[in-house]
């Protein structure tokens, strides 16, 4: 197997051994990196150099907002904006534009113009039409609407564009948001159209509310492509609902977009953290967001509100309280939060990688994207009619083959080995129109129990008596096997420890686990029980068993 030797070791190169920009990283996925960017500052080489190299797509901070763009009623600034543009196709990046409709930042002239419901919409019709035909072909996605969600509790805010006095649709709740979204579909039916907003990044109030919306919009065929995570955080941000949200807005055919992060930490005068721990407990935030976004193939693009502390609004808003919220420090050195998303980027598995000219690896065991031994996963790609095998070579250099499923010339199902060790692998279809392998991860994910019918006599669980008298009970499941020492493995029945007496391949099936366990004595004839197994600090799930 010396070549998937070979393969690994370039795979452990491609998975960042080097030093790496975030951008190599992103592109190897097939993933959108982004930051918003400031025309004003090209002209400092260390910015321009920063902006091009490390990202693949960049948002205006402000140049696009309709007070810098349409500075009367019958002015528009292209001009920064068109800079920005410029800078993007010399650097073969993406525009990403923002935004059409907001509460702020809207040009005095519409404000303070008393303006009746009618005008405004004619006004709002015009501004969204001109600025999406002006930059049709160059902005890839729009945010249309900016925050029209108020905090708590979430409702439709108040404001020009919905009910002061609004573009006719005032009361008729977010009717106004979906006028504009036809709008700017009319104007480029090629960019992708996003609903954007701050404080709704986990699953929550705020984030329900804009999830009802996304829900109807779908239902009805309103044009809304995806939904924007902001995602300003600070330490005390709790991202575990982060997936959860990120994977129903998926299941409604949206993408998502981690779009203005960053994660602000307390300051002193000088601008140097007030402790300095914090620098690491951001990465970990940094690492959190971007890895969770990376475990799913819809979340497309992560974007940070900035690049380098240098330049960031934070700052400005927390009054000089706040700031360092950003990858990169004041002088563009690379902070522990940059080195976390590298560290994100190299962990995840290939998830995004395009579908042309490769092939990309989606899990099908559970809705997390994790690749994991003993998982099942289902490759895409093209000329793979006649594969014949996967292989997959993990950090120890041995190849194993993974048991296939489902062969068509564009998807190949199959399970990964329960034995791989979790890290960095290579996986290769062999037998197609040609040899195709990527780069890839598996992780370790927790153990799995079978249960049946709850009698103990199922597939899930059989109690056994040895020769020697013992009872003891066989558990079936997922996730055992390669990854622990016997000694590892803990098994719980009814709260009991029970001596484990085998782990490991079940045998027959292959990929199957087995745990055998003696059963506490105590406990036999009592009926119904909970057993939960753990390997490695990892739990199973419960499952009952009459014992
Ligand atoms: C901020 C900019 O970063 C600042 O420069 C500007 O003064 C105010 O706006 N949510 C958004 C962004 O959608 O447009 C905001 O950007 C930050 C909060």
């Amino acid at each position: 197997m010396t070549i998937h030797r070979t393969l690994l070791v370039a795979a452990l190169v491609a998975l960042g051994l080097e030093a790496q920009t975030l951008r190599e990283e992103a592109d190897r996925l097939g993933m959108l990196v982004g930051g918003a960017v400031d025309p004003e500052l090209f002209g400092q080489a260390a910015y321009a150099n920063a902006f091009a190299t490390q990202l693949n797509m960049l948002e205006p901070e402000n140049d696009m907002k309709f007070g810098v763009i349409h500075p009367s009623p019958t002015t528009y600034n292209f001009s920064p904006g068109d800079q920005i543009v410029a800078f993007a196709q010399t650097n073969g990046q993406k525009v990403r534009g923002h935004n059409l409709v907001w509460y702020q930042q809207i040009a005095p002239w519409v404000t303070g113009g008393n303006y009746t419901a009618s005008q405004l919409n004619q006004i709002l019709h015009d501004h969204i039409t001109t600025v999406v035909s002006h930059y049709a072909g160059q902005v890839f996605a729009w945010d249309v609407v900016n925050e029209a969600m108020s905090d708590s509790p979430p409702a439709l805010r108040s404001e020009v564009w919905y009910d002061s006095p609004g573009i006719g649709f005032a009361g008729q709740g977010t009717k106004y948001i979906e006028q504009a979204f036809v709008w700017a579909r009319a104007a480029d039916p090629n960019a992708l159209l996003f609903y954007n907003d701050y404080g709704a990044d986990v699953v929550n109030a705020k984030s329900n509310a804009i999830y009802a919306m996304a829900q109807d919009f779908r239902a009805r065929g309103v044009p809304l492509d995806g939904i924007g995570l902001q995602m300003h955080l600070s330490l005390s941000s709790d991202l575990s609902q982060l997936g959860p949200n990120i994977q129903r807005y998926i299941a409604l055919g949206l993408q998502v977009h981690i779009t203005e992060l960053d994660v602000q930490i307390p300051v002193k005068a000088n601008g140097t953290p007030v402790n300095p721990g914090d620098l690491q407990k951001q990465a970990t935030l940094y690492q959190a967001a971007l890895s969770t976004c990376l475990r799913y193939k819809g979340c497309t693009a992560f974007q940070t509100w900035g690049l380098t502390d240098k330049y960031s609004w934070i700052p400005g808003y927390t009054n000089g309280v706040d700031g360092l919220a950003l990858p990169l420090d004041a002088n563009y050195q690379p902070k522990p939060a940059f080195n976390a998303m590298i560290t994100a980027y190299q962990n995840a598995a290939v998830l995004n990688a395009p579908a042309t000219g490769g092939i990309s690896v989606i899990s099908a065991t559970g809705g997390t994207g994790l690749l994991a031994p003993g998982g099942l996963i289902s490759i895409y790609g093209s000329g793979l009619g006649n594969a014949s095998s996967v292989l997959v070579t993990d950090s120890s250099g041995t190849s194993r083959m993974a048991t296939l499923l489902y062969v068509s010339a564009t998807q190949v199902n199959c399970m990964l080995p329960a034995d791989l060790l979790p890290g960095p692998a290579m996986l290769s279809v062999n037998g197609g129109d040609s040899p195709v392998s990527v780069a890839t991860r598996t992780e370790t994910v927790a153990p799995g129990l079978f249960t049946a019918d709850g009698t103990g006599q199922g597939m899930a669980a059989a109690i056994t008596v040895d020769s020697g008298g013992t009872t003891y009970l066989e558990l079936f499941g997922t996730g055992i096997r390669g990854r622990s020492d016997i000694a590892n493995v803990h098994v719980t029945v009814g709260g009991v420890a029970a001596p484990v007496l085998y782990a490991g391949p079940q045998g027959q099936f292959y990929g199957l686990d087995q745990i055998n366990v003696v059963l506490p004595a105590s406990l036999i004839g009592t009926g119904s029980v909970n057993i939960e197994v753990e390997v490695d600090g990892r739990v199973s799930n419960v499952v009952q068993v009459v014992i």
